[in-house]
């Protein structure tokens, strides 16, 4: 490359990366990691040949679709890309890439954690023990709900939740059920010996444990409300890695309040970083504060995609993980 591309990064990255990126590229670094704002993002836009932003990035209509606009390439740092006006990436000739595969299983993991956290009683016994509440073992002391043999509800079969599948089958003899209306391979079917469901309500009636695993879209945007919360059984829980919106949280509130289900693990909010209080207060929700890729070694092969996705763009290839 001889010519050296105007860059921005958006949030700070891993050190690996930003050095490598740095031997490339003319980079801007964001070493404070504070969030920016549209007008800012927007300024980027028009004055770096790409942008690097991540999922808590809102890179709207107004920032794409300006006059004045230099960058043709937005790589973010992320395998969701729901931070991003789409169409009007599309229709303004933007590229657009993501960082899929690297990150599937250390989410996978996560959603696992949240399933056992919950079930368990995790963090609740680990409060116990470190206000020193805990006056020794007792037959009834701090029952929790068995996890392996159950079943689990796979909403969305896409690579993570294949990968949940994959623990949750052969490392706790889960039965497997998934509605995805978009799969069709019968290979990963076999695999895990999943069922596939016809609708979500027969997915809702026969889970233990329903795991979220969709984008959040248009057609999934308040999936899980409090009709779809009322199908579940009062003795299930709702396990959620993939996106805020999927979920109605002031439904959600409801449905534990009620009893609807036992409890819910939760990586993803509505409106992050904040969370709705009043989910603080129970003791039979698992709360993380959006951790499902946070590993070093993840975190940097997230890195390393996007500079692998701009290098191959600027050097006239075909970004390996371009969705528009
Ligand atoms: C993603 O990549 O979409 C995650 O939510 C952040 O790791």
């Amino acid at each position: 490359m001889t010519q050296k591309f105007k860059v921005l990064v958006t949030r700070k990255w891993p050190s690996t990366v930003e050095k490598k990126l740095d031997e490339s590229f003319d980079v801007t670094l964001n070493e404070s990691d504070i969030p920016m704002t549209e007008e800012q993002l927007l300024e980027a836009m028009n004055s770096y040949d790409a942008v690097l932003p991540t999922v808590t990035d809102s890179i709207s209509s107004k920032v794409i679709s300006s006059d004045k606009r230099k960058a043709k390439i937005i790589g973010n740092f992320g395998v969701g890309f729901n931070n991003i006006d789409i169409e009007s990436a599309k229709s303004n000739g933007v590229v657009v890439t993501n960082t899929p595969e690297v990150l599937t299983d250390c989410t996978a993991d996560i959603a696992m954690l949240l399933l056992l956290g919950v079930s368990r009683r995790a963090s609740e016994g680990e409060f116990h023990v470190r206000k020193k509440e805990w006056s020794g073992w007792r037959p009834t002391h701090m029952m929790g709900t068995k996890v392996t043999g159950k079943t689990l509800g796979l909403v969305g079969m896409g690579r993570i939740a294949q990968a949940v599948a994959h623990k949750a089958h052969f490392g706790f003899n889960m039965k497997i059920l998934f509605f995805d209306p978009y799969f069709n391979n019968n290979d990963i079917i076999e695999k895990f010996s999943a069922l596939p469901c016809n609708t979500i309500d027969d997915l809702l009636r026969g889970s233990d444990f329903v795991s979220l695993h969709c984008p959040s879209t248009s057609e999934t945007k308040g999936l899980m409300n409090i009709k779809t919360l009322a199908k579940m059984k009062n003795s299930s829980y709702l396990i959620n890695t993939a996106r805020g919106d999927v979920v109605v949280e002031n439904d959600l509130v409801q449905a534990l309040e009620s009893g609807l289900i036992k409890g819910a693990g939760l990586d993803v909010f509505e409106g992050e970083p904040n969370v709705n209080p009043k989910l603080l207060n129970f003791k039979n929700v698992f709360l993380l504060p959006h951790l499902g890729s946070a590993t070093e070694e993840t975190r940097e092969a997230m890195g390393m995609r996007v500079f692998s996705n701009i290098r191959d763009f600027f050097d006239g290839k075909e970004p390996t993980d371009r969705v528009v």
